[in-house]
């Protein structure tokens, strides 16, 4: 299949990318992020997460990041909302897409939300109801589609068992996450190929992190299945709280210099989002994890 002549990008950054850190990230720093995000042409842009914060302590205060930000027309502001608290919060801070989560794993889907996947889609069916009520996208996430640090090999099929039950929810959108970035290239395929016998290619994204160093060449093969929606972090922030060792998502800058010499469009102004990453990455003290975040920097710093 030829590639996607336009990809659509999910900045996770502010939610993904942080959710992690373990010093605070102030509040305004978050809203600023944002709002540079908005400014440069992301479409989509994960902005917060209203989970309990006894789980995810740097989340706290996603009511007040939702309710400060300047929000553009067009651009879809996210949230995660694993329960009907979850819910009700992000429908007062005007969320415009909310996220529920589960796993094609039981360990993890324990680890993480404290319960079991069929436990998981009984919290999200008046999630979902709601949702469909007051007009809201839904997103699904599927975490631990290509590997779990608690099981194991993940098969395919688990995948699309969860897809089904994501799709019988009324999900708008589905994203295919490798959580812990094990993924390689085949098992990207085998898994689209599993999903994509029942459900349109429109329905997913994909959702790499990079630990093993699999994402860009993740992302190159799901666009050959017809996939043209992706994740990424600014900077590569990020790591998940309930998968050790796990690096962040790919890193925004990277895709967009892939997609760039790929001739494929985003809408996303390239030099401002590696900017964004030198900000964010000074702000909290961190490596820039993007490689072309750092080799664009450099260049900058000697003026070549
Ligand atoms: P629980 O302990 O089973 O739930 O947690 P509970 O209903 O018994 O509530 C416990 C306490 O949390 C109560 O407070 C609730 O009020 C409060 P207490 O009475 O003890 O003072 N609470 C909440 N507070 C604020 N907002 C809420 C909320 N719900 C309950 N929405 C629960 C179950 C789902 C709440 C918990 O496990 C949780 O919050 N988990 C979140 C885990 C998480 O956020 N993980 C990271 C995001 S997922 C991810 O990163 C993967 C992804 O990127 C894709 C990939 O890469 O795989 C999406
Ligand atoms: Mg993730």
């Amino acid at each position: 299949m030829s590639l996607p002549k336009k990809v659509k990008i999910v900045e996770v950054g502010p939610r993904d990318g942080l959710q992690n850190e373990k010093e605070f990230v102030p509040i305004d720093v978050k809203v600023d992020l944002i709002n540079q995000l908005s400014n440069a042409g992301f479409p989509n842009i994960e902005a917060a997460s209203f989970v309990s914060p006894k789980w995810i302590p740097q989340m706290a205060g996603s009511a007040e990041v939702m309710n400060s930000i300047i929000r553009k027309p067009g651009i879809i502001y996210s949230a995660l909302t694993p329960n009907m608290k979850g819910y009700e919060d992000a429908l007062l801070a005007k969320t415009d897409e909310i996220v529920i989560f589960s796993a094609a794993s039981e360990a993890f889907s324990q680890k993480n939300i404290n319960c079991s996947i069929a436990e998981s889609v009984e919290r999200f069916t008046p999630v979902t109801t709601a949702a469909k009520r007051d007009g809201i996208r839904i997103r699904g996430s599927i975490s631990c589609s290509f590997g779990c640090p608690y099981q194991g090999a993940v098969e395919p099929k688990q995948v699309a068992d969860v897809v089904k039950r994501m799709m019988d929810l009324g999900c708008d959108e589905i994203d295919i996450a490798d959580t812990i970035g094990v993924g390689t290239p085949g098992q990207v395929a085998a898994v689209f190929e599993e999903i994509l016998g029942f459900a349109p290619k429109e329905l997913f994204s994909g959702h790499f992190h990079d630990t093993y160093g699999q994402s860009l060449a993740n992302i190159y093969a799901a666009m050959e299945m017809g996939i043209s929606i992706f994740h990424s972090s600014i900077a590569g922030l990020g790591g998940c709280p309930y998968a050790k060792g796990a690096t962040g998502n790919v890193a925004t800058e990277d895709v967009l210099y892939m997609l760039k010499g790929l001739g494929i469009e985003t809408d996303i102004n390239f030099d401002a989002a590696v900017s964004i990453g030198d900000y964010i990455t000074k702000k909290i003290g961190k490596r820039n994890a993007s490689r072309v975040g750092r080799a664009l920097a450099a260049k900058r710093s000697t003026g070549d």
